[in-house]
């Protein structure tokens, strides 16, 4: 497709302002709509037959705006109330649609010559962060696209403190004591650090799907049979089936007791510090020596924003420190963000967490995560007096488990994926699923804000119809 006969055309067509803002405004139009809509299905049915389909007609389709709209029209609606899939949040929309003025501006953080303003709001929005989780001024940390790059990060920091030749020759025998509920992305970074998967040693849960505290002695205790003398402990403030909370004073102790550095992944949870209400989960969280946290979650920031902070910053700038005299070198009040975290091209996301927590302050993150909680807690109540549905854990924050009473075996597996399916695919509400204590359950992650109480127990009710509708059609 040809966009202008000669350069000055094509340049001219890209780049006119007019042309520009006409477009912006179409597509500022569409964002609004997937931001605000709140009707129609959750997810749209044959969506894989429908994307093959937008991308066949794709390739004749001159419209710009058109074609963006028929993407988003077909797309997964995370505005709908009725969505509680996973751990991705329906977004503020200040937050998302400053994003197109971030990419407008294109300021990359890896030195502050690139990025003179936004590196100093990259720093102040981390000064937030420390303070919000309690870790002293000198704490070092950055942005980073996700929960996986925050945790690898860390666990950085973490080798090389243990280990303090390991960046360089490459060696370190190092133990992972982590609770049987970690996230996959703590296993992945031992392997991208030479630590190796087998250094993972899991710690079982107790009831309430936390660390069991109590076994992770035994734990440590197998992991020096196997001839580990060096250890990284890691609580989870948010785990990812379902939400638990871990004991984090009491893992603080644990991990003074072994000497062991102690990581937190409060990727999910960390946005609980500003509930009034739900931050004593986090309670002993400033004693870590690191912490994962991702504002794309719980902070219902649009992907990407996640975030990782080293109580003692030596930890993390010492492993980091690279040769780069096209960058780095100067002697500035500002650092070169590249110095302090793994990627190059560092994407301004601070700006948009940054502008909703000065623009609207921590309270909109109290109202927020307080009552997505809330909403889980009304999913729990629901299924604990229903005949049918049963819960299989208590919320700690806002996600929850549940199953179908009276369901056992290899059967209830495939009848608790079968009733997921039918409900997603018809585009009522949106659910994922789970595998606990070996069995197949279905899991409710409540991220939209917007979501009522109403609206959970619709989906409930909708999850009994079809399993009792199945269950006559056996
Ligand atoms: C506890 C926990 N840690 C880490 C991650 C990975 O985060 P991300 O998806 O932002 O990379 C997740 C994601 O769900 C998580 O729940």
């Amino acid at each position: 497709m040809k966009i202008g006969h000669t350069n000055e055309e094509t340049l001219k067509k890209l780049w006119e302002p007019a042309a520009v803002r006409k477009l912006g405004r179409q597509l500022a139009d569409i964002a609004t709509a997937a931001l605000t809509s709140k009707g129609g299905p959750v997810r749209k049915p044959h969506s894989e037959k429908l994307a093959a389909k937008i991308i066949q007609r794709a390739t004749k389709k001159p419209d710009l705006a058109g074609l963006v709209r028929e993407v988003q029209k077909a797309s997964l609606s995370l505005s709908h109330p009725r969505y509680g899939a996973q751990q991705v949040a329906a977004p503020i929309p200040a937050a998302a649609l400053v994003e197109s003025v971030v990419a407008a501006m294109n300021q990359s953080l890896a030195v502050w010559e690139m990025s003179p303003i936004a590196t100093a709001i990259d720093r102040d929005l981390m000064m937030r962060f420390k303070k919000l989780l309690g870790y002293p001024r000198t704490a070092e940390g950055s942005l980073v696209p996700g929960g996986a790059f925050a945790n690898l990060t860390a666990l950085l920091a973490a080798r090389d403190a243990l280990e303090p030749r390991a960046s360089k020759s490459g060696n370190a025998r190092i133990a992972l004591v982590v609770g049987a509920q970690a996230h996959y992305s703590v296993a992945r970074a031992a392997a991208i650090l030479g630590l190796g998967r087998d250094s993972v040693f899991k710690v079982p849960l107790n009831q309430e799907f936390c660390t069991d505290v109590e076994r992770v002695h035994d734990v440590f205790a197998a992991a020096r049979r196997s001839g580990f003398h060096k250890f990284i402990l890691i609580g989870s403030a948010g785990s990812t089936p379902t939400g638990s909370f871990d004991d984090l004073v009491a893992l603080g102790q644990v991990a003074t007791k072994y000497r062991a550095w102690f990581h937190v992944d409060a990727a999910h949870g960390a946005g609980l510090a500003f509930s009034h209400r739900f931050r004593k989960r986090l309670r002993g969280i400033s004693r870590a020596d690191s912490i994962t946290f991702d504002p794309h979650k719980m902070m219902f920031m649009p992907l990407s924003a996640g975030g990782v902070l080293v109580r003692n910053g030596a930890y993390l700038t010492q492993p980091l420190q690279e040769q780069a005299p096209y960058l780095f070198g100067s002697k500035r009040e500002w650092p070169d963000i590249g110095q302090v975290t793994i990627a190059c091209s560092q994407r301004f996301d601070a700006l948009k967490t940054w502008l909703v927590w000065r623009a609207y302050g921590g309270q909109l993150w109290d109202t927020l995560t307080t009552h997505v909680c809330d909403v889980a807690e009304v999913a729990f109540q629901y299924c604990s007096q229903s005949e049918i549905l049963e819960p299989v854990h208590e919320p700690h924050s806002n996600i929850f488990c549940f199953r179908l009473r009276r369901s056992h075996g290899r059967e209830s597996d495939l009848r608790h994926w079968a009733i997921k399916e039918e409900l997603n695919e018809s585009g009522f509400g949106y659910i994922s699923s789970t595998v606990l204590n070996g069995r197949r359950v279905l899991r409710l992650v409540v991220m939209n804000p917007r979501t009522a109480a109403s609206d959970i127990r619709a989906i409930l009710r909708r999850v009994e119809q079809i399993a009792t509708a199945r269950q006559i059609r056996a």
